[in-house]
């Protein structure tokens, strides 16, 4: 996916899943490419996507996800809640999983549940570059569990506003936020998970005091945000439920960013300073500050390569190597 802007080649987004880290080298498939209109009533614009898919298929993913993230004290007290949470989490998200929910005849909150237990278990890596004419790169894959049913779900989303197209994501069918899109001619936007171990209990208060799921605060930015500078600021600012990263690109030069967001806002911002030397940024799901641990250092191998590759190399193909 490459646009051009402003004389700069913009951003690249990758999404490759994979059960094992780390990712293997291979090339990218393809997953199928649905619009979804913003002009139609949030409860009804997905339900031409789930017409592709076998409901009961549908309907077991989310039974194998459930059973497997989320524990069973959460799904009661979230079976409770649902319907006070609906009213609490914000629009047009909730009238959207309701909408699929009700088409799916699956309850409410097995569908919130959903959307919110992918929350925890992304592990990535995103990687933000600059090659030597001042193009911006973005790549990032996705190393999640359940491998094999989410490779079969995965889909890109053209998202519709006036018929036409306002920003693009890679997502999986039935979850309604993003960790992966793009703005076609201002950024893009990866999130990584910023892990902090068990986080329910946290996650749960903050939901009902109106914090964003990470994955939803990364759309509306897609949707709301004019411009790179603006998106930056939106993400790093709004109040969440949870840790992450958030890795951005631009379309000018120097515009990359790798944002270490708390619940309340930045813990730290690492921009691309290529005058500098520092061309890339590369996060996993460690603080970059910190030394990334032995048993799981993705970053290191990630930086070797690039240093391999150096910034008069730095292609789209360079990039997804
Ligand atoms: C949902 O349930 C209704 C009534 O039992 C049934 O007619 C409909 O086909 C079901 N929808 C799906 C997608 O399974
Ligand atoms: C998706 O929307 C775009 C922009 O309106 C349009 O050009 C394209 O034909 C649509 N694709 C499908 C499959 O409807
Ligand atoms: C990458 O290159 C930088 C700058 O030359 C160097 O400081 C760093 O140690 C290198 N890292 C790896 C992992 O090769």
């Amino acid at each position: 996916m490459t646009t051009a802007g402003r004389g700069a080649l913009l951003a690249l987004l990758l999404l490759l899943l994979a059960g094992a880290r780390p990712c293997p080298a291979a090339s990218p498939p393809a997953p199928p490419r649905f619009n979804v209109s913003l002009d139609a009533a949030p409860a009804l614009r997905w339900l031409p996507v789930l017409r592709h898919y076998d409901p009961d298929s549908l309907r077991a993913a989310v039974a194998q996800v459930i059973g497997d993230r989320v524990p069973r004290w959460v799904h009661a007290v979230i079976g409770k809640a649902a319907p006070e949470l609906e009213q609490r989490l914000p629009q047009p998200f909730t009238g959207e999983i309701r909408g699929m929910c009700a088409f799916l005849n699956l309850s409410l909150a097995d569908c919130l549940l959903v959307n919110l237990a992918y929350e925890s278990s992304a592990f990535c890596t995103s990687i933000v570059a600059q090659d030597s004419r001042g193009g911006i790169y973005h790549g990032r894959n996705l190393d999640y569990p359940f491998g094999n049913i989410l490779r079969k779900l995965t889909l890109d989303v053209q998202f519709l506003k006036n018929g036409q197209v306002a920003f693009t994501g890679t997502t999986f069918v039935g979850y309604v936020g993003l960790w992966t899109g793009q703005r076609p001619h201002k950024f893009t936007v990866s999130g990584d998970e910023r892990d902090k171990g068990w986080w329910w209990e946290n996650a749960i208060a903050a939901l009902f005091q109106r914090h964003s799921p990470v994955s939803w605060l990364l759309r509306t930015t897609l949707s709301e945000s004019e411009n790179f500078e603006a998106a930056v600021y939106k993400l790093a600012k709004t109040p969440l439920i949870a840790d992450v990263y958030y890795i951005v690109g631009g379309t000018s030069p120097r515009e990359g960013v790798v944002i270490t967001r708390k619940r309340g806002g930045p813990a730290d911002i690492w921009p691309l300073d290529p005058l500098n030397g520092a061309w890339f940024r590369v996060e996993t799901n460690y603080d970059h500050w910190k030394p990334a641990p032995r048993s799981d250092d993705r970053r290191t191998p990630a930086i070797r390569a690039l240093n391999a590759t150096g910034q008069a190399g730095l292609t789209l193909e360079a990039l997804f190597q």
